[in-house]
């Protein structure tokens, strides 16, 4: 009974509120057209629109990108024919009115970075000036730190160590400026061990930059105490990732941390930490002094600045070269590498951004631009930006293999789907080479690389599964052709056996 009485009473308070809102709505409607048939009143104005909060980069209008110009080159030393040391940085003006720079103040540099469009060269393409500015926050009595990333691990990248043995001093120059807008009194530069000749002019060049007071104590005079460190790696892969890294650092093993908390609540010692790429700093004094909508106004929208892009493979001239964000990929392989070994029509695939992205094949590298969109669409990345271009005479189902093989053997072991998954990837490409597998194992592979893919700690996982999911999305025909010869050269009676195994 008090059931019905609560549908009668509630249908009735509906009626009454469907009413009210039909009143409102005529009475609007009347209002409104009284207003436009009143030809006396002026006519409405709509308000001009609020200006983009401080940081926003401006709107981009180019349509052609590339090529880079030689004065618009952030990375004057790249292919180490001038001095490294400081008096030849100092030439190529590096160090000039840092000072002035640090004395704008935190809120300025991390504005400035936020309006350059800068985004992460690590890997992610996290925009860098948001991710400054979550360290924004007041004080808490915990110091803190800036972890840069040197480790350079990623199979095909080679850009960062370019810095570090030709241009030390723009990467000591943007540890103090990025230090100065985290509030950040040391940094640690994570390098890999294996580079020892870049640790070792490093070193020279921090050890110049002491001696004249540009860091330490009243860091370029501007009262702001600087200090940073060195710390050589062991040459493991999974310690480029931002946490494994800061396990390292600690001395412990590198082993991934699960987030949250980030970094940049509880980090390095665990204290507040930003962990950001060597490029990414790099390039920040330059941003600074010419100013972000100068390094905005290269590249599309969301895909700004210049760029470092390693190639390797089969091209006629190996190389490393800055150029803007946004410039074709055949373009930047024809005008910097000397084109694909045996011309464009030679080419079969290319791994776009590092070993992690997915490779794509010919008819998409023919006119796909070279940025974090750009890739995107087309189901790879931008990664690194290390271009590894592999011609017709490449079995692709091997070189995938080999990757494979490279994950399986790094993988920390921590999480399950990783630890088991990958080596169960490995195993099952490296019967696709040789064709002895059956074809339903296609998908069978794929969906395993689905269940590894974001399941795990940390985006090994997701680097692990994509080059095995590209190959299948791209090259599956290659992959069939293979099982198909495998299975003509065997006896019919293993033959039958394998098609047996296959139905079960
Ligand atoms: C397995 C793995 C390896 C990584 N290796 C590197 C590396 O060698 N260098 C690097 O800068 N970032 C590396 N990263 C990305 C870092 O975790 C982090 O995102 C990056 O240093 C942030 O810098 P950015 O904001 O300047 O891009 C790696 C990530 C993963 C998952
Ligand atoms: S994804 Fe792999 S590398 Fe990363 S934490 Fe898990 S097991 Fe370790």
């Amino acid at each position: 009974m008090f059931h019905i009485n609560n549908i009668i009473f509630q249908r009735r308070f509906l009626h009454k509120r469907i009413s009210e809102v039909l009143c409102i709505g005529i009475r609007f409607c009347n209002a409104k057209s009284t207003n436009k048939n009143n030809k006396s009143s002026p006519p409405e104005k709509s308000p001009p629109p609020p200006p983009p909060p401080p940081g926003t980069p401006p709107p981009q209008t180019k349509t052609k990108f590339g090529p880079l110009s030689d004065a618009d080159r952030i990375f004057t030393n790249l292919y180490g024919r001038h001095d490294w040391t400081l008096r030849g940085a100092l030439e190529r003006g590096d160090w000039y009115r840092t000072k002035e720079i640090l004395c704008k103040g935190r809120e300025w540099i991390v504005n400035e970075i936020k309006t350059s469009g800068l985004r992460g060269r690590g890997g992610a393409g996290f925009p860098s000036g948001l991710k400054w500015s979550f360290m924004s926050g007041p004080a808490d009595g915990r110091p803190r730190f800036l972890v840069v990333n040197a480790d350079e691990g990623e199979p095909g990248t080679c850009k960062d160590r370019d810095i570090l043995r030709h241009d030390p001093h723009k990467l000591i120059e943007g540890c103090l400026i990025a230090g100065r807008a985290l509030a950040a009194q040391t940094a640690f530069i994570y390098i890999r061990g294996e580079f020892y000749n870049e640790a070792c002019n490093l070193q020279y060049a921090l050890a110049e930059a002491y001696k004249c007071g540009l860091i330490g104590r009243n860091a370029c005079e501007s009262g702001f105490d600087f200090d940073i460190v060195i710390q050589r790696g062991a040459g493991a892969y999974i310690c480029g990732e931002e946490t494994a890294l800061i396990e390292s650092i600690e001395g412990k093993q590198g082993k991934p941390r699960l987030k949250p908390p980030f970094p940049a609540d509880v980090g390095l010692f665990g204290c507040p930490s930003m962990v950001t790429n060597v490029e990414t700093v790099a390039v920040s004094p330059t941003i600074c002094r010419r100013g972000g909508k100068w390094f905005a106004s290269f590249g599309r929208t969301r895909n700004s600045g210049t760029k470092l892009f390693n190639i390797s493979g089969h091209v006629n001239r190996p190389c490393t070269v800055e150029e803007e964000m946004s410039m074709p990929l055949r373009e930047i392989i024809e005008r910097h590498a000397g084109g694909v070994r045996g011309g464009w029509d030679n080419l079969l695939a290319i791994i776009p951004g590092g070993s992690s992205t997915p490779v794509i094949p010919k008819k998409v590298c023919d006119d796909v631009l070279m940025d974090y969109d750009g890739l995107m669409a087309v189901q790879t990345s931008l990664g690194t930006a290390a271009i590894i271009v592999m011609d017709k005479s490449t079995d692709i189902i091997k070189a995938i293999a080999r990757l494979s093989q490279f994950y399986r053997h790094e993988s920390c072991g921590q999480c399950t789907p990783c630890r088991e998954g990958v080596p169960w990837m490995s195993k099952i490409i490296n019967r696709f080479v040789t064709g002895n597998a059956e074809p339903a194992e296609i998908d069978m592979l794929y969906e395993i690389s689905k269940q590894i893919e974001g399941h795990t700690i940390c985006a090994f996982g997701d680097g692990a599964a994509w080059p095995p999911q590209g190959l299948i999305r791209n090259f599956r025909p290659e992959i069939e052709k293979r099982m198909k010869l495998y299975a003509d050269k065997l006896p019919k009676k293993e033959t039958v056996r394998l098609c047996n195994q296959g139905r079960k």
